[in-house]
């Protein structure tokens, strides 16, 4: 069952909670999606702190993005219900969802979607606030599927390939990087991670490529998530936000073609015909199938 909204998410641009100036700069971003981060790029001592800072952002910041997002520590620190607590009371009419860090199981899931729900009603909040999970570890990759089918709040699941590769030893120098290992060093979490997606409706999102000077291999990764049937990927610097934005846009030829497809094959079915050629491609109900998908996104998107 899924109550929560449809959002898009082809690129969320990750901001540390305790930059004034750098959440000044994201407001004025044309992306998909905002996470202001409590978590690991603010340091110990700054943490609560940057919960007020977020609040302030969030309240006061003319927000160009759609879905405005809070990154929140993980279960098992000090931090976790405080940075709940404190940003629901103070911006929860601002926030879309809040992402759960290094989620390892159902249970970190419904401990989050309890403190919400009591917030909800404390607060009289109308707008129910959804729930993202950072898959990071190998537990968490583990029980992936336990952790799709665990809240009605859930939305989308991100695969975060730093602290997974540093939980599984993995030996690589940089966040995201793809190491020495042909073909594809991150294919098995990103497709497990995608199937439970799917399978439970939410949307599966690549996490960051930590070298924003390298943006060839940026739009390769970002390539390779979306052939996987992923919806977005993470930037963590501004420079990122217009390849993930991109590559998770239908391009205009495949939009016309698809809409040539669907117009032709609901014609055909009128005439008693279930397989048609159109342009030389042969055109069924399954190819239909596969061609909605991108016309379903192009909706959310507007194009
Ligand atoms: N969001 C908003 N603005 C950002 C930004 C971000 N994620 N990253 C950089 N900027 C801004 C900088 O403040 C700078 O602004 P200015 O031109 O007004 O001075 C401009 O973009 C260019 O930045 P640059 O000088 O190239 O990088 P930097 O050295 O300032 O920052 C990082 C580099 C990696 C420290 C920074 O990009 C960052 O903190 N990224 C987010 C990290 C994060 O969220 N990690 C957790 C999730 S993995
Ligand atoms: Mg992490």
């Amino acid at each position: 069952m899924h109550l929560q909204p449809k959002r898009p998410r082809r690129c969320v641009l990750s901001v540390p909670g305790s930059s004034e100036k750098m959440m000044a700069k994201a407001s004025a971003t044309e992306v998909d999606q905002i996470l202001l981060d409590l978590e690991d790029a603010v340091a110990p001592n700054a943490k609560a702190a940057a919960r007020g800072q977020v609040v302030t952002a969030l309240n006061t910041l003319d927000w160009q993005a759609k879905v405005l997002c809070v990154r929140i520590n993980d279960v098992q620190t000090q931090w976790c219900h405080d940075d709940v607590i404190e940003v629901v009371t103070g911006a929860g009419a601002r926030i879309d969802t809040l992402m759960l860090t290094k989620t390892k199981c159902a249970g970190d899931v419904k401990f989050l979607h309890l403190l919400l729900d009591q917030l909800e009603l404390k607060l009289g909040l109308t707008k129910r606030i959804g729930i993202e999970c950072l898959i990071e570890d190998v537990e968490g990759l583990m029980n992936v599927e336990e952790i799709a089918a665990s809240s009605d709040r859930l939305e989308a699941m991100t695969f975060g390939m730093g602290d997974y590769s540093a939980s599984q030893q993995m030996h690589l120098e940089s966040v995201g990087s793809t190491g020495d290992y042909p073909p594809d060093i991150w294919h098995y979490p990103r497709y497990k991670m995608t199937i439970a997606c799917r399978a439970f409706g939410l949307d599966p999102i690549d996490g960051p490529y930590a070298d924003f000077k390298d943006l060839a291999t940026l739009a390769n990764e970002s390539k390779y998530a979306l052939t996987l049937g992923m919806t977005g990927k993470w930037a963590i610097h501004p420079s990122q936000v217009a390849i993930a934005q991109d590559t998770f846009s239908p391009d205009s030829a495949t939009l016309a073609t698809a809409r040539k497809q669907k117009a032709a094959y609901e014609q055909a079915l009128k005439d008693g015909l279930g397989a048609i050629s159109v342009d030389g491609v042969m055109v069924d109900a399954a190819s239909i199938r596969m061609l909605q998908n991108t016309l379903d996104r192009a909706d959310l998107m507007g194009l």
